[in-house]
């Protein structure tokens, strides 16, 4: 059975967004002329409801969801899906003051006051019981109508909570985790490191900034804590909606944020049906270029798509315009909305949806993009952009459920990223795991190969190579794992930082990398260096298999101790000159190669395209210039072109013009073009 992004194939890519008609509510032209805009765009969906609680429940106890249903009723009749969200992202001013607990305690203990959005804790019993209320009146009351799509969960779950009902849950949590046993606690914590010794879990706290922050295990678990919490508090808004709705079948979403610290999403989305995410990418800043910021916002979307392997995912918000929040707000340019939408759905996604399909009068918002302005009229750029991507997304519908397929893994992990951050070494400003993750993903995208990012949780099989980026944070059953890939053919490609702690953050013994990695890798990492950005080396590259000859190395430098590896490069200074920088070894049918200093993987090309080949990975030949993915079921293929130079660049017999795009439809085996489609905006 296919997986698609609604659970069943709906026959349309979908186009839409965020609509706040309870802000319009006195006024049924706006109302009216809404309808009519949508329907215009092409637009086939509305998320509705994201913040309306006081809408919703003006006073406590009393419900008033007649004008939703009115809303649901008219999108309906006009061919309109209604995605409808719960509103446990902002609350009302009565439930904080007549319930403080349901306010969040920062850091420092403090608790806050009524105000702004997602400050709430997720501990307080009181507030869930509000949620699974006001979640359950909305199922019984939205969750018969023939126009609801799907459940939108919440808004971007995020920050943390340190008051004492979180505080009394992480001891619960803890006790858990530890089998009630203090010492085992003691013993993965390192507590006799600064008298830091606990007698029972109730002397613990959670790492209060002016309090116990020392302790790498405690700061790793109360961030695993908080994930957990968020995905415990997500559980029940989606166990309500899908006990009280009468059609069951409506799946449930969250939408997320890009390579967002806070909660790690692999867990979070264990409670979910499909993947949905925001993405803003800052297009046109004054660092990099319009395909730089592409390539990172095409990143973005792989990293999370691989929360649901072989999953379309849902590009749940984005701004046609500017949004508000950044320090330069700078506007799309002409052409910019489309291809980005474009490469959304070549990345997996089955929607693009706007935050916001009309601009809000006032408040913290009012300048940010829409669909539709204060002028309240069709008749702009933006809306015609808008309805230009409309149209796309209606010739591209066969694209629905087919999803980007991959034998190669880059892996990435929250855990791992919080524990480098977290470890008390290395270099302050550099340690740049995300970066480094997406600086590999990017490198093979431009190979042509679309790597899916997996976690180090995460089944290997289906691929044939891994790239796994400082995978510092090493347990004992991911390095099984990887001895398993490896010896039944797999190739990978570790780097300096890999193994050095387990799961709660304590070195491991014997030599890194740990849990017997080391053996697999034929080399044991002695040292690391860490070096200022005004110190330089380079690594030779010593075997010409790899056609490259030398990279430059920045920031990290490992000393290996050699084993039973092939050295392939070797540094070219400073005290270590002549020691390996890089090596090989075979293990089984596999290969484990080891990168001991960091290097830009753009400098890393022939080395990479050795691996791809040697793990058997077809590169499609792109031309420079072109960002290319494609999308399968198995039957149906589609192969994306998007030109994100700032010239014409040929592709074929199409040549294609800056932010033009290419989409190539092929049916299976035979590979004969069934159809092509050129998409620019024109303005
Ligand atoms: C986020 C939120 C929206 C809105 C937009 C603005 O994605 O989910 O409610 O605030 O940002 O860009
Ligand atoms: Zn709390």
């Amino acid at each position: 059975m296919k997986n698609f992004v609604f659970d069943r194939p709906i026959g349309k890519l979908i186009h839409g967004g965020d609509y706040n008609p309870e802000q319009w509510l006195d006024r049924p032209d706006i109302l009216k002329a809404d309808i009519e805009y949508m329907k215009k765009a092409r637009i086939n969906e509305a998320t509705i409801g994201v913040f309306s609680w006081s809408v919703y429940e003006p006073r406590e106890g009393e419900f008033h969801f007649e004008w939703l249903i009115d809303v649901m009723d008219r999108l309906y009749e006009n061919g309109i899906y209604s995605i409808v969200a719960t509103p446990s992202g902002a609350r009302p001013a009565w439930m904080d003051l007549k319930y403080p607990e349901v306010m969040r305690t920062n850091g420092m203990g403090i608790r806050n006051r009524h105000g702004l959005r997602h400050n709430h804790c997720l501990s307080s019993e009181i507030y869930r019981n509000k949620v699974r209320l006001i979640d359950r009146k909305l199922a019984e009351c939205a969750g018969s109508h023939p126009g609801l799509l799907m459940w939108h969960i919440s808004n971007e779950y995020g920050g943390e909570c340190y008051c004492d009902n979180c505080k009394n849950r992480f001891r619960e949590y803890l006790k858990k985790r530890f089998g009630n046993d203090i010492e085992k606690l003691n013993h993965e914590w390192w507590t006799t490191f600064w008298s830091a010794r606990y007698e029972s879990f109730d002397e613990i706290e959670p790492p209060y900034e002016n309090g116990q922050t020392a302790i790498m295990g405690l700061n790793l678990e109360w961030k695993r804590f908080t994930s957990w919490n968020f995905a415990d508090f997500a559980k029940t808004e989606a166990d309500t909606l899908r006990q009280y709705s009468s059609r069951d079948d409506i799946p449930v979403t969250t939408n997320l944020m890009k390579q967002f610290y806070d909660i790690d999403y692999r867990v979070l989305t264990a409670q979910m049906d499909t993947i949905s995410w925001d993405s803003y990418p800052e297009f046109h800043n004054d660092r990099e270029t319009y395909a730089d910021t592409m390539l990172e916002s095409a990143f973005d979307n792989a990293l999370l798509r691989g929360l649901k392997r072989g999953r379309p995912f849902m590009l749940m918000e984005s701004t046609p315009g500017v949004v508000n929040w950044m320090d330069y707000n700078k506007l799309r340019r002409p052409g910019v909305h489309m291809q980005f939408s474009l490469q959304a759905i070549a990345s997996g996604s089955d929607t693009v949806q706007y935050f916001q399909f009309r601009k809000s009068r006032g408040a913290a918002e009012q300048f940010h993009g829409g669909v539709i302005g204060h002028d309240g009229t069709d008749g702009t750029r933006i809306f015609r952009e808008v309805a230009a991507t409309g149209e796309m997304l209606e010739e591209l519908a066969d694209v629905e459920g087919t999803v980007p397929v991959s034998k190669a893994a880059v892996l990435f992990d929250w855990d791992n990223w919080w524990a480098i951050d977290g470890s008390g070494g290395f270099a302050k400003t550099t340690r740049r795991y995300p970066q480094t993750c997406s600086e590999y993903w990017k490198k093979l995208l431009q190979l042509g190969v679309e790597a899916d990012i997996i976690s180090a949780n995460d089944p290997f099989d289906g691929y044939s190579l891994i790239i796994a980026p400082m995978l510092f944070l090493l347990r004992d059953e991911c390095a099984r794992r990887i001895r398993d890939f490896v010896s039944r053919g797999g190739i990978i490609l570790g780097t300096y930082m890999m193994g050095y702690i387990n799961e709660n953050c304590l070195c491991h013994l014997g030599g890194f990398p740990g849990a017997g990695l080391s053996e697999v890798f034929g080399i044991v990492s002695e040292e690391i260096d860490t070096l200022y950005p005004t110190d330089t080396n380079t690594v030779n590259i010593t075997d010409e298999r790899f056609r490259d000859s030398n990279w430059k190395v920045r920031d990290y430098a490992e000393v290996l101790k050699v084993g039973d590896a092939d050295v392939i490069g070797v540094y070219t200074d400073d005290y270590y000159k002549g020691g390996a920088a890089l090596t090989c070894k075979k293990y089984g049918s596999g290969a484990a190669y080891y990168q001991a200093a960091r290097s830009a993987p753009d400098e890393m090309e022939g080395f990479l395209k050795t691996l791809l080949k040697d793990a058997d990975i077809e590169c499609a030949d792109i031309p420079k210039g072109i960002e290319y993915h494609r999308r399968s079921d198995g039957d149906k293929v589609f192969e994306f072109y998007l030109n994100t130079s700032e010239g014409s660049i040929t592709v074929g017999d199409t040549t294609l013009a800056p932010k033009e795009s290419l989409v190539v439809a092929r049916g299976d085996g035979a590979g004969e073009t069934k159809k092509k489609y050129c998409f620019k905006y024109k303005s």
